[in-house]
């Protein structure tokens, strides 16, 4: 051992002494507890009926990031990871793992809006960076908005509020919404009522399922009783496979329109075959949007993954997007708060969906997509609504 080397360890052991005398630990000191490196965690399904909708989104973010060197604001970039199985369960402890165990600088995290509602708590708790690139759940951008919790998607109310305008526009006064039975479908289904009603509709029948269940076939011969105008709904990932095949083959496609926010058609379309061919539905992205930044976002994540990109993907890499513009102002340093929220807050993203804003509650103002499958794709139709921004009922940030 060289003498320095010697100094240098007899200066550890002096300051771990110290430390156990004291109580606490100084390793930090000597450097080795916490890298140099932004620690980004996913919390995100990888198994289960939203395993598509994790993987796309962790994707799309690196994507973002590799388009940038790899780097945030000129760091490097350690990830961390945990399934969070879409079980509302342990999304305490999922959260937990992520936050308080592996330390992560910010969470990226999550689908399910029940999910969601456990991770913002241990967010807020312990005031780590948030960023929702999915789950819609109000709450987040609502009564439990914070300044460090910001969402990259849409809120729960933002996909089927113009929905219900389309559907009288359509002649379809009575309709049945069908849904899971968890926040995401609950919320859909209030805020489409909503606007269903002021535009003159009833809405005759709800219809729920426990989530993540895909037994339909009792509440489509309910349906097929009822005789609505219309049927509107929320389903995604596995589940939306499964009811939109299911809707078909109980012979209802002809005979009753189907209507729904747009997860129902997104990166599932393979898998519905024709049984989709003329689902109509609003949402914030559609893979055919006619821009350039769309075409080149598809082709680089075909590129990189050997598959098409889908919604989920196009959250995932605003993420990316996001949290890479935040770092820049903020010279590279997570630990600088202040610049980086106020840098979020004033973010203008270039996404593939067009270009969208923050809204004071750390919820994007974007247009929605009317659109209607035609020969396998979601054909964008029109705009069904421009600038949506949520309410941000709650919200007093
Ligand atoms: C949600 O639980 O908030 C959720 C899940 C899947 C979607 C949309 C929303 O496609």
């Amino acid at each position: 051992m060289t003498q320095a080397v010697q100094n240098a360890q007899s200066r550890r052991d002096f300051l771990a002494g110290v430390g156990a005398l004291a109580g606490i630990s100084l390793l930090p000191l000597a450097g080795c507890a916490r890298s140099d490196k932004v620690r980004v965690g996913f919390m995100l399904p990888y198994t289960g009926t939203y395993a598509q909708l994790g993987v796309a989104i962790e994707n799309g973010f690196r994507l973002a990031l590799a388009e940038q060197g790899g780097t945030l604001g000129g760091r490097e970039v350690e990830y961390f990871k945990v399934d969070d199985e879409s079980n509302p369960a342990k999304a305490t402890d999922n959260a937990n793992k992520i936050i308080t165990r592996d330390k992560v600088d910010v969470v990226v995290g999550t689908v399910h809006s029940g999910v969601a509602m456990g991770m913002i708590k241990v967010a807020r708790e312990t005031g780590t960076l948030a960023l929702i690139p999915n789950a819609g759940v109000n709450a987040a951008t609502g009564d439990l908005c914070a300044p460090n919790v910001f969402r990259t998607s849409f809120s729960n109310w933002q996909p089927t509020h113009p929905l219900g305008k389309v559907m009288i526009d359509n002649g379809h006064r009575k309709a049945v919404f069908i849904t899971w039975k968890y926040s995401a479908g609950e919320q859909a289904l209030q805020s489409f009522a909503e606007g269903y009603k002021a535009a003159g509709g009833t809405v005759i029948k709800e219809l729920f399922v426990p989530f993540p269940n895909v037994e339909f076939q009792a509440l489509l011969t309910e349906i097929a009783a009822l005789k609505p105008d219309a049927v509107a709904c929320f389903f995604a990932g596995g589940g939306a496979v499964k009811f939109v095949k299911d809707y078909a083959a109980a012979g209802l496609k002809n005979n009753i329109p189907l209507y729904g926010s747009g997860f129902l058609t997104e990166g599932v379309l393979d898998a519905q075959g024709d049984s989709a061919e003329g689902v109509i539905t609003t949402l914030h992205y559609a893979d055919s949007l006619d821009n350039p930044r769309n075409k080149a976002f598809r082709a680089a994540y075909r590129e990189a993954y050997g598959m098409e990109a889908d919604v989920y993907a196009v959250q995932g890499y605003d993420t990316g997007l996001l949290l890479a513009q935040a770092l820049e102002k903020a010279g590279g340093d997570i630990s600088n708060r202040d610049a980086i929220i106020a840098a979020m807050e004033g973010a203008v993203i270039d996404s593939p969906r067009g270009r969208w804003t923050m809204s004071k509650a750390h919820n994007p103002i974007q247009d929605f997509y009317l659109r209607r499958v035609e020969n396998g794709d979601n054909k964008v139709i029109g705009v069904a609504w421009k600038g949506l921004e949520d309410p941000a009922r709650g919200c007093n940030m």
